[in-house]
């Protein structure tokens, strides 16, 4: 298998060691910065040298160089500063989108591509469209690492394994996340007969604002959430798990909505999204959910395509 990460910032090296560490194939590391992919490669390589991982890590400038890849991870562009909204990202990172997705659909037609890169939703329509690719190939990333911000503080309050805590998210990845307490299940119990309301409305807001939070604190947005997150989903394409993981998804119908990227369940597997899973949403779930879509659609709206 070959797996091309592009963007060799910290989100794509992190993604590029997860996978390594998972001996999912060989990696491709790509970014338009002379030297950068080659010397993180070659630092990944060393690791796998280090920890019997027989993967080659490749770094390059050259996009001829992803032929032939299963997946590509899409992590090029601008991060988020302390002061901006992921949709401030919008312009600048849709131009750099559109540029990689027409590489990609010279290079690795075949491809599934997972997009990791900011406003997340956005940019997997972006990604989608121009590549002109079958839309469950195209995917993009965010719930798992949403989600995790979630169990991290659920594994916190009730002392419990992150192994009994199941949960699920949808919406957009941004202020809007729908975060899902009553499909939220800690062993066998809900979570809603565990904890007050107040409590896991604390908890839900949070999680909102857990990647601004990493991003105060030390000046930088994340990565090694990111990187787990994306190398989970890469193993569940690859290996064809039909594992259901929060994906930002095309839908074209479900849940009411037409032609829009959003975060909702998915089986994914060797062709990408396997599966489209409906939940069943309450009368406020469904409300919060849509104010989500609109937020998504009304950036869509505003990109040259
Ligand atoms: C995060 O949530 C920056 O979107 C990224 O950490």
């Amino acid at each position: 298998m070959l797996i091309t990460v592009v963007g060799s910032g910290r989100v794509g090296t992190s993604a590029a060691l997860q996978i390594a560490l998972k001996e999912l194939g060989d990696i491709v590391l790509v970014d338009i910065v002379e030297g950068l992919p080659q010397g993180e490669a070659l630092d990944i390589n060393h690791a796998c040298a280090i920890l019997d991982l027989d993967v080659e890590v490749t770094g390059t400038n050259d996009y001829r160089d992803i032929e032939g890849s299963d997946v590509v991870v899409v992590t090029a562009g601008m991060v988020r500063k302390a002061d901006m909204t992921r949709l401030d990202l919008l312009h600048k990172n849709s131009e750099i989108i559109k540029d990689v997705a027409q590489n990609i659909k010279q290079y690795a037609p075949k491809a599934k591509v997972l997009v990791v890169t900011n406003p997340l939703d956005v940019m997997a329509y972006v990604m989608w469209r121009v590549t002109g690719f079958e839309s469950r190939r195209v995917m993009g990333f965010s719930g798992l690492l949403d989600l995790g911000r979630y169990r991290y503080l659920i594994r916190k309050e009730l002392g419990v394994s992150y192994k009994s805590i199941r949960s699920m998210i949808i919406g957009e990845h941004g202020d809007t996340m729908v975060l899902l307490p009553r499909y939220t299940h800690v062993g066998e119990m809900q979570l809603t007969s565990m904890l007050s309301g107040e409590k896991i409305n604390e908890m839900v807001e949070r999680t909102r604002k857990a990647g601004a939070e990493v991003i105060k604190l030390r000046g930088w947005s994340a990565n090694h959430g990111p990187g787990a997150g994306v190398a989970e989903m890469v193993e569940a394409i690859l290996k064809d798990t039909k594992e259901i993981i929060p994906t930002s998804a095309y839908l074209n119908g479900e849940y009411g909505v037409k032609d829009v990227y959003i975060v909702v369940p998915c089986a994914l597997g060797r062709n990408g999204v396997e599966k489209i899973i409906e939940l069943d949403l309450s009368q406020e779930e469904r409300v919060q959910f849509l104010k989500s879509v609109e937020v998504v659609k009304q950036a869509i709206s505003q990109v040259k395509l």
